[in-house]
């Protein structure tokens, strides 16, 4: 079991039944515990987690529909309204079981009933495990708009098993990758690298790397929980991936990850024309990404949607478009101002290599 240091909550990596979480679930044991998860992740997981802990027989389990789509006010009222109707309380315990979905979310419905209610993640998905569930940043969509409504709020434990992820898609652990690819490339190329190597065979991820992914995220955080300067860091390639993953939201097949890869890209390609990154490394991080992640196809004026939804990016200060540019491979840097004509150029830099996604 790894138990990696973090602020005021418990993080642990490792089988959860040899975990601390019994521990956890005994200091619930007169009080009422509700599991939430998706439609995917309550077949995979919380059956799993039922018929190994006596404490959640009694457990009330909610489940919404998987995907982006699901995650919104409007949902969240609902079980909000579920909640009341199972008279929770404030020393009641909510555990969310599933990926960044249901954690974001999950979060955010335990912070703000009654004032805050007491949770639990466990991620099952491989960007929840090394990105969603630490962190402290919970919320949901508005419209198009990813994560404009939420709070940082910190669960009493998270714990990561990589068990989990025996059923999580293919295409779901390749999201994943995208994220450890990002912590790689803004702070440690030698992990980028062991990440491109690992994707060759991604099915068995190793412990050490699920380890240091996890852990840049967790010291990043916990230097800077309100993302006051370097965690900023952590928002490479989502200034132009949210935007994308937006206009495709509830597409299948279009991932938080994969959009945030597209954004990499783009962003990279930024960094190069700001006199940031040199060429050649632009060109190794594009080749890397392109291999596993294709840019969509875009038309003209779904470009110039996109670029003015940036102008609703939450990084935005006095109306400026706020971005994360690379200064090198494992170097990056923030509060870069860009402006509504360099987007667009980003854009059109990037419309030969487009490909339909239908
Ligand atoms: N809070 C943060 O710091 C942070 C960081 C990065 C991403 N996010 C958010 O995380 C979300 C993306 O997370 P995600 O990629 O995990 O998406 P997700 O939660 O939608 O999960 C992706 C898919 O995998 C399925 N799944 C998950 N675990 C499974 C398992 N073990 N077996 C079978 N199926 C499984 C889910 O049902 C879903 O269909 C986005 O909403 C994004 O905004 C948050």
């Amino acid at each position: 079991m790894h138990i990696i240091q973090s602020s005021g909550y418990q993080l642990e990596l490792g089988s959860i039944v040899e975990s601390s979480f019994i521990e956890k679930l005994k200091l619930f044991s007169n009080e009422k515990i509700v599991l939430f998860a998706d439609e995917h992740t309550s077949e995979a997981c919380v059956g799993f987690l039922i018929s190994h802990y006596d404490q959640l027989s009694e457990a009330e389990v909610i489940v919404i529909p998987a995907g982006e789509l699901s995650k919104t006010v409007e949902i969240v009222e609902n079980i909000w309204e579920v909640l009341s109707d199972y008279q929770i309380g404030r020393h009641d315990l909510l555990i969310n079981v599933g990926g960044g979905m249901i954690t974001d979310m999950g979060g955010f419905i335990a912070s703000c009933y009654k004032r805050g209610i007491q949770f639990i993640n466990i991620p099952t998905s491989l960007l929840g495990m090394v990105d969603a569930s630490i962190g402290g940043k919970t919320g949901v969509n508005l419209g198009h708009f990813k994560n404009q409504i939420g709070v940082f709020s910190y669960p009493i434990a998270v714990y990561i098993d990589p068990l989990f992820l025996l059923t999580l898609p293919e295409a779901e652990l390749m999201s994943g990758y995208a994220e450890l690819l990002k912590h790689g490339l803004i702070s440690d190329v030698t992990l980028y690298k062991r990440v491109l190597e690992q994707m060759e065979d991604p099915a068995s991820i190793s412990m050490e790397l699920l380890k240091d992914g996890i852990e840049i995220k967790n010291n990043v955080v916990t230097a800077d929980p309100l993302e006051k300067g370097e965690r900023k860091k952590l928002n490479f390639g989502h200034t132009f991936g949210h935007v994308i993953e937006g206009f495709y939201l509830g597409k299948k097949g279009v991932s938080h990850g994969w959009a945030v890869a597209i954004g990499m890209i783009f962003e990279s390609y930024l960094s190069y024309k700001k006199g940031l990154l040199k060429f050649e490394d632009f060109q190794e991080i594009e080749r890397d990404l392109l291999k596993w992640f294709k840019i969509p196809s875009f038309s003209d004026d779904d470009v110039q949607q996109m670029v003015d939804w940036l102008l609703n990016d939450k990084k935005n200060r006095s109306g400026k478009i706020q971005c994360c540019l690379l200064e090198g491979m494992g170097k990056c840097t923030f509060d870069h101002e860009i402006s509504l004509n360099e987007a667009m150029e980003v854009f059109l830099h990037f419309k030969n290599q487009q490909i339909n996604l239908n």
